[in-house]
Parts: structure tokens; sequence; C-alpha cells
């Protein structure tokens, strides 16, 4: 399967830029202690976020798949890196590039909460709804957007295009 990008981007570097400023000033009016990516998307996100916030909370990662090669989940959601975070009694944010089936961030903040977090908020670039398979709502999300693929800042697909700083739409070609 080949990947074809499209030579527009669906939202613009400095939309995104607008957007993650405004989701900052919202997260300033409840501070987190602890912000957590998840990997590998999140990376881009997670730093102009936090720059943004200007607070500066600890900063920790997941690594989730349930993506492996392309299009299509699996539908469960793994994590690794779950064991040595501290989340005792903390604000958490979650944080994550893309909202999609919902899988990830339902089965992370559920990890989160029992391991003892205060509260547990998520943050995402991203909200596919019309993808959702469980109910899951994000309290900050930047953009919503029809069922597309996508990548760039961040989102790859089969590992590609995640250092666009724009975001743009896949099409598989045969
Ligand atoms: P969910 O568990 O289905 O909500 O999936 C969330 C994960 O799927 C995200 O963290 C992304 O890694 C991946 N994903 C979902 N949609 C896209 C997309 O359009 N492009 C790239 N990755 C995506
Ligand atoms: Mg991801």
């Amino acid at each position: 399967m080949t990947y074809k990008v499209s030579g527009v981007p669906l939202i613009s570097a400095d939309e995104i830029h607008k957007r993650v400023a405004a989701l900052a000033e919202e997260l300033r009016a409840y501070p987190c202690d602890l912000y957590v990516g998840v990997l590998t998307g999140a990376f881009v996100f997670v730093a102009d976020l936090v720059r943004a916030v200007g607070t500066d909370p600890e900063i920790a990662f997941v690594k989730s798949s349930s993506y492996r090669n392309g299009c299509v989940s699996c539908g469960t959601v793994t994590f690794s890196g779950l064991e040595k975070l501290n989340v005792k009694g903390r604000r958490v944010l979650l944080i994550d590039d893309i909202l999609d089936t919902g899988h990830t961030l339902k089965e992370l903040s559920a990890h989160i909460s029992v391991m003892g977090a205060a509260s547990v908020r998520s943050c995402v670039l991203l909200d596919k709804p019309a993808r959702r398979e469980v109910a899951f709502e994000a309290d900050y999300k930047g953009f919503t957007i029809e069922n597309l693929f996508v990548v760039g800042y961040g989102l790859d697909v089969a590992g590609e295009h995640r250092a666009l700083s724009d975001i743009r739409t896949v099409t598989e070609e045969r």
C-alpha cells in the first residue's frame, strides 16, 4: 500500500499555532501537576502546548500501540511506561494527537484513575467524532475534523510524515 499526502493542508501551521495558544489559555485556568503525552503521535503537540501554557508541570510519556502499520485500529490498546508514573494525589492531564475510536484515552484515563490520581483530564489536538466506538470526550480539544486520515504535526501513516508542520489528509493508492 502506498499513501498520497494532500498538496494543501487541511489545517495550516498558523491555525494550529493560534489554536494551541487558545488551548493554553484554557489550561491555565485549571493547572495540572503532571502532563502525560501518548507516544509517538503527541510529541509535537506536547512540546508546543507545554511551552504555550507556561506553567512548569512534570512531563512524562507513555507509549501506546493500537495502530500498528497503517490506518487500521486493533481495538485494544497496550501501554508501556505506565508503571513509571507517579500519579498518586496529582492532577493529571493526558495529551494525545487525536481522539479517534476513543479506546486509547478511555483506557488510559481509567488506568490513571485506578492508580490514584486526584483528577484526570484530557486534551487532544484533533477529534474525529464520526469514528468513536466507545463513549469518551476530551476535556480540551483543538479541532474537530471529518472522518479523514491525517498526518503531520506528530501524526503518521506507517511511521511517515510526522515532521510536517501542518495537518494534511492521506489517501491510499494501490
Ligand atoms: P483511538 O484509540 O482510536 O482514539 O486512537 C487514537 C490513536 O490512533 C491516536 O493516538 C493516533 O496515534 C491514531 N490515529 C487515529 N486517527 C489517526 C489519523 O487520522 N492519523 C494518524 N493517526 C491516527
Ligand atoms: Mg497516538
